[in-house]
């Protein structure tokens, strides 16, 4: 027996009977607390069929960039070069590591959105980037499973993607110490991160960081002045502590004063307790979300001999090898091709450019609406990158109640709520939002 729920013709199995007797723990576990139909998905669903019924209906829920006319935001340049491949540049096996050519030019193509000072410190301590199929996802399993063992502590954000919880903590069973990422006004506020850090290193052996910036759900980024501060604590870290970089938004910021690439740099080199994972890969990036490539890269925080870097980035691949086995060779060749001729990187970038100059205006303008409006339900936070925009629920009614009545209302959105740490809003992904749409979406968001 099962139930089932039908959302967009989409059919969920909840609770199938049938295999209760032939699941492993894992496979009971994610039965039991993974739900496909819950979360974004489900509010992406829920909007995709209001859309249909409702002319005008804006659907603010899509966290992938399109174009004013609801395309999906490409790059023309990749896309013809995936498009000129041959059957043996596509289908045949790329190498565990990565197709050599690709991931050394990632890695350059990664430094030159870096300081100058910063660029050599970054390459000397830090290993050639490997695949990881399945996308950023499967770069944060595979990065967490060969450093952490369930039970093993891992501070996160109470403002986080929720499928962080998924890999961190339903699958690997990792433990949450949560860090309030925005304080009461909506602004970035790194002083309970920090605290946490303090407080489990005198409990713990070793510890796990997530950061996020630009943050999903909350479209923020920290000023240079904030990763400083973040720094000053990273430098005295007495355990050994990994952190996690989820850059799958990089260099996707609107505002001079906030730190426009990834804090990698920032981070290595710095003390030899602290191993900083890089997580990017082309998903956002090179806006290719479905060609599933993901990559991980190690940062030391001590000078590291090219046998040890070689070592390391060899037990990655080997971990990606039992897992997921090699990524997709396609859009590695596609992206070589692209990053290792001059012409067509000049052009991917100035694509890149273009397309961030939309989200830019669209920022904007939002922006310039919420200043002049007020509501007495919803607070802005202080967003100033990425692909949303986030509001925190002054009172006491939970996010999801607010996002079912914009959804009548004509705006489809996704409440994030975590009644366990008390964040409570709702995300607008302007990235999916037409710049003429934008006035009426605010009046939408502010008439609840
Ligand atoms: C913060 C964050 N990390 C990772 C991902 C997933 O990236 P991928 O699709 O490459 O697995 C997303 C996707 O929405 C995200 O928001």
């Amino acid at each position: 027996m099962y139930h089932c729920e039908c959302l967009n013709s989409i059919l969920v199995l909840v609770s199938p009977m049938i295999l209760q007797d032939f699941l492993s723990n894992r496979g009971k576990h994610i039965e039991d607390t993974v739900n496909l139909s819950a979360g974004t998905l489900a509010w992406g669903l829920r909007a995709t069929k209001k859309a249909k019924e409702m002319d005008g209906f804006i659907n603010a829920t899509i966290g992938s960039a399109t174009e004013d006319d609801g395309k999906l935001m490409v790059l023309p340049t990749l896309v013809k070069e995936l498009s000129n491949l041959t059957g043996d540049q596509i289908f045949s096996y790329a190498n565990m590591r990565g197709v050599n050519e690709f991931v050394v030019a990632w890695k350059k193509d990664t430094i030159d959105t870096y300081p100058d000072y910063l660029r050599e410190g970054a390459n000397t301590f830090s290993t050639l980037p490997i695949t990881a199929c399945g996308g950023l996802t499967g770069g944060l399993m595979i990065s967490a499973q060969v450093l952490f063992d369930k039970g093993d502590v891992i501070i996160a954000p109470n403002s986080r993607w929720g499928n962080i919880d998924n890999v961190f903590f339903k699958n690997l069973q990792l433990k949450e110490s949560t860090y309030e990422l925005l304080d009461k006004e909506g602004n970035l506020n790194f002083d309970n991160l920090i605290s946490k850090i303090h407080k489990a290193e005198k409990e713990e052996k070793k510890i796990g960081i997530y950061l996020n910036f630009p943050n999903n759900p909350s479209g923020i980024s920290p000023s240079y002045d904030e990763v400083k501060k973040f720094q000053e604590v990273v430098e005295e870290i007495s355990i050994p502590t990994t952190i996690f970089l989820d850059d799958a938004y990089e260099g996707c910021v609107y505002e001079d004063s906030v730190i426009e690439h990834s804090l990698f740099p920032h981070l290595i080199g710095l003390n030899e307790n602290v191993l900083t994972v890089k997580v990017d890969g082309v998903s956002k990036r090179y806006y290719a979300y479905g060609a599933r490539l993901g990559l991980v890269t190690l940062g030391f925080g001590e000078e590291v001999s090219e046998e040890d870097m070689v070592k390391a980035r060899e037990l990655i691949a080997k971990a990606t090898r039992t897992n997921t086995s090699s990524s997709p060779k396609g859009i590695q060749v596609a992206m070589s091709n692209v990053l290792n001729d001059p012409e067509k990187n000049r052009q991917v970038h100035k694509e890149k450019k273009r397309n961030i100059s939309i989200l830019e205006a669209r920022y904007n303008y939002l922006k310039k609406l919420l200043g002049e409006k007020e509501s007495s339900i919803l607070q802005p936070v202080s967003f100033n990158s990425g692909f949303f925009g986030y509001f925190l629920i002054k009172g006491k009614q939970p996010a999801s109640e607010i996002s079912h009545k914009l959804l009548e209302k004509g705006l489809g959105t996704v409440p994030f709520e975590n009644t366990k740490n008390g964040l409570n809003g709702v995300r607008v992904a302007f990235c999916s939002i037409s710049e003429s749409n934008i006035e009426k979406a605010v009046n939408i968001l502010y008439s609840v």
